[in-house]
């Protein structure tokens, strides 16, 4: 049996589920040559929603900030999170995009690329694989856990062998709601293992209170990788705590080779910011504790709070029962997509207003509609015909890949915003997220040159005195 790896994920996901991915790279470097010296099979720092929020929240560079962790990370790989066709954003991209993207992130300091798709579409993933083989960079594919009639242990075992056959250095459990119970992660484990010749990780959340004994389960089941945070910022809604899982596995087969002291000292430097959170109350004991609705009705505790909130604003906290109810009829009307962000929110709303408005499909939003037309993907399972002829009104599903009908987007962007261009990486920033790059932009150069064009006053045309 051969050791356990460990990826630590307090730079990136364990701040995203606990504290709205606001942990600025301030607080990070002076603890980074530290982290440097522990040996962690990698450290997740990078991606998922770092990448918008340092640009919208924080007024970083997320490029800058990447080419800083490279410089502290002189023996650690960095890897990153990918949505697939959807990059770092919430759309799809066109592929010149995706490949520009990777090939940046990869020329900047990403040595794993974890690329998902939210309907597990591997189409949806395939560019991004490619430009990740091409820059060399290691391929990591991750499923999106979830649980319903169609994802059986033989899916989940298909789904990982077309990525190993697809390129896939590595295959990701990627249990992101939470949803995963300790005999249950076994038996995946196992029948993994089994399927495919590449490594297996874990990747988990505390948020029903689980994870610290699906982590063992998988452990004990020849799992190769698995995810953890520092323990100031692990449990709740983020990973099993470091220190704990390698403590736990010290002088067994699965022994790490970690040094729990040194883990102690890293630890010991995010506790006080983790003190300062609590205080500040950007870190909310809510989402700390144990989620027991997460348990009873098995749905990610972020999308069981959006229809609370939806209810209770329509006056109607009363349904939760018939919504949740709805929620599972209109999930196998739609072919049983994963219940992850956008397909959770989607079949959530419509779920709500098939009971608020008394009739089901009376109303249709638009994100309804993308769904059951292929614009975000195949479902698992077709689209219950009459749900889609009601939905289409005869239109027919489209049954291509949904950037097949995207032009390639970087030169026009390029264009737009070359006044502000500083690197090459700039046009990317703002080809995922226009708005919100440009105040950037706007932003640094105040910074640089004292005159800030957000003032601006447009009627006047003049800038404030
Ligand atoms: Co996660």
């Amino acid at each position: 049996m051969s050791k356990v790896k460990i990826v630590e994920t307090v730079l990136r996901d364990a701040h995203q589920s606990l504290i709205a991915t606001r942990m600025p790279y301030s607080e990070m470097e002076p603890i980074l040559d530290k982290m440097d010296t522990i040996g962690y099979h990698a450290v997740e720092c990078w991606g998922g929603a770092t990448f918008d929020a340092a640009l919208r929240f924080l007024k970083e560079d997320p490029w800058e900030r990447l080419r800083n962790f490279k410089k502290h990370f002189k023996n650690t790989k960095l890897q990153m999170l990918f949505r697939g066709q959807n990059i770092l954003g919430y759309n799809n991209y066109p592929d010149d995009v995706v490949e520009a993207f990777v090939r940046k992130s990869v020329e900047n300091g990403i040595d794993i690329i974890r690329i998902f798709d939210c309907l597990n579409d591997v189409r949806n993933m395939k560019t991004a694989i490619d430009a990740a083989k091409r820059d060399k960079a290691h391929i990591q594919c991750a499923v999106s856990y979830t649980l319903g009639e169609a994802y059986t242990i033989d899916y989940w075992c298909d789904l990982a062998k077309k990525m190993e056959d697809m390129g896939a250095d590595s295959i990701c459990i990627k249990d992101m709601a939470g949803l995963l119970l300790p005999y249950e992660t076994e038996k995946l484990v196992k029948a993994l293992k089994g399927a495919v010749k590449v490594p297996v990780e874990l990747h988990t959340h505390y948020t029903s209170g689980m994870a610290s004994m699906s982590v063992l389960k998988a452990i004990e089941a020849g799992v190769d990788i698995v995810d953890t945070a520092s323990s100031p910022f692990a449990l709740g809604t983020s990973q099993p705590a470091t220190e704990v899982i390698v403590k736990a596995l010290e002088g067994t087969e699965y022994d790490t080779g970690l040094d729990t002291n040194k883990l102690i000292e890293i630890a010991k430097y995010f506790k006080p910011y983790r003190e300062q959170c609590l205080e500040s109350g950007l870190l909310s004991t809510k989402v700390l504790g144990v989620n027991v609705d997460t348990l009873k009705y098995q749905v990610p505790g972020g999308m069981l709070s959006n229809l609370v909130k939806q209810l209770s604003d329509a006056g109607a906290g009363n349904k939760l029962d018939d919504v949740l109810a709805e929620v599972a009829a209109v999930r196998k009307d739609f072919g049983e997509p994963p219940l992850v962000t956008p397909s959770s929110q989607i079949v959530g709303t419509q779920a709500t207003m098939n009971v608020l408005t008394g009739e089901r499909y009376k109303m249709v939003p638009k994100e309804s509609y993308k769904l059951v037309k292929g614009e975000f993907g195949q479902s698992v399972r077709p689209v219950d015909p009459e749900i889609s002829k009601k939905i289409l009104k005869g239109e027919s599903p489209i049954t291509h890949r949904p950037a097949d009908d995207l032009k390639p987007r970087l030169k026009e962007a390029e264009k737009e915003m070359e006044v502000y261009k500083k690197q090459d990486e700039d046009v990317l920033s703002y080809v995922l997220f226009p708005e919100v790059a440009m105040e950037f932009f706007k932003y640094r150069k105040a910074m640089e040159t004292g005159v800030d064009e957000r003032l601006y006053d447009k009627s006047n045309k003049a800038y404030p005195v």
